[in-house]
């Protein structure tokens, strides 16, 4: 496969893990991240088919300049894959800080929106694009204690279902993805008793890889998939029951 992907949190985790698989088909990826040596890094991974971006996708004006200058670099991306994203603090409803609810928000979902407002008009243009959204098995069972992280994963689930209705006929398939736990560096160092909770909804009783996940990504990302568009795909080791 050839073409051009964005992959936003590209530096990390998830991202990471999916950037390579792509470049694995000869896809040329740009590593979109807040975090630029870290996505230098993963640039130095994957070879010369990688290049790092500096982006800040809370900023609508740096999301829109990057995917002009990624288009410029390039070429014009058919892949986006939204992967960015923070946890958040844990904290119960009546403690939660205000301002970390905006920021949450305004990283996984408004993030989000700002990148699919970037692209969609190149796609839809061009006939033919795939955009993939990292949501949460948390978005669909809700989790304690980290509600803006729950909310906004939800969110990006409602989000993925208009789009994809709204650009059915266009070639833009949409679509996202709910994995259950994978231990990347979003939890920061996690305590045995945290990981033992993290697991114990997942009755394959373990974490999910980043390259499972990125197996996954892979196939929504291409024209293998056709025919599904605003849906959600589980990887959650069985936890998901809907
Ligand atoms: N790890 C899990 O257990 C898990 C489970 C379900 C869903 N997810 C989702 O998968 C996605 C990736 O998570 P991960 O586990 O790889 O986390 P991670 O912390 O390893 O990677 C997230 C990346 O996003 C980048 N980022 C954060 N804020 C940004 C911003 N404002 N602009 C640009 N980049 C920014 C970070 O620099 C980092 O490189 C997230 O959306 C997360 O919610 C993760």
């Amino acid at each position: 496969m050839s073409g051009t992907a964005v992959v936003t949190g590209a530096a990390s985790g998830l991202g990471r893990a999916i950037a390579r698989r792509f470049a694995k088909e000869g896809i040329k990826v740009a590593l979109w991240d807040v975090d630029l040596a870290g996505a230098k890094r993963v640039g130095e991974e994957i070879g010369t088919l990688a290049t790092p971006f500096a982006v800040d996708i809370t900023n609508t004006a740096v999301v829109g300049a990057t995917w002009a200058a990624t288009k410029a670099a390039l070429g014009t991306p058919s892949i986006l894959v939204n992967s960015a994203g923070i946890l958040g603090p844990s904290a119960g409803i009546a403690s939660y800080p205000e301002e970390q609810w905006h920021r949450v928000l305004d990283i996984n979902l408004n993030g989000t929106f700002r990148c699919c407002q970037a692209a969609v008009p190149d796609m839809v243009a061009g006939g033919y694009g795939r955009i993939v959204n990292i949501a949460s098995i948390a978005g669909k069972d809700g989790n304690p204690n980290v509600a803006a992280y729950v909310a906004s994963k939800a969110a990006v689930i409602a989000l993925t279902k208009s789009m994809g209705k709204e650009l059915a006929t266009s070639g833009v398939l949409v679509n996202a993805i709910s994995p259950s736990a994978s231990e990347t560096a979003i939890f920061g160092d996690l305590t045995d008793e945290r990981r033992a909770k993290l697991l114990a909804n997942v009755p394959m009783a373990r974490m999910v890889r980043p390259e499972e996940v990125a197996e996954l990504a892979f196939w929504l990302a291409s024209p293998a998939c056709s025919f599904s568009t605003g849906a959600t795909f589980d990887i959650s080791g069985g936890r998901a029951t809907y």
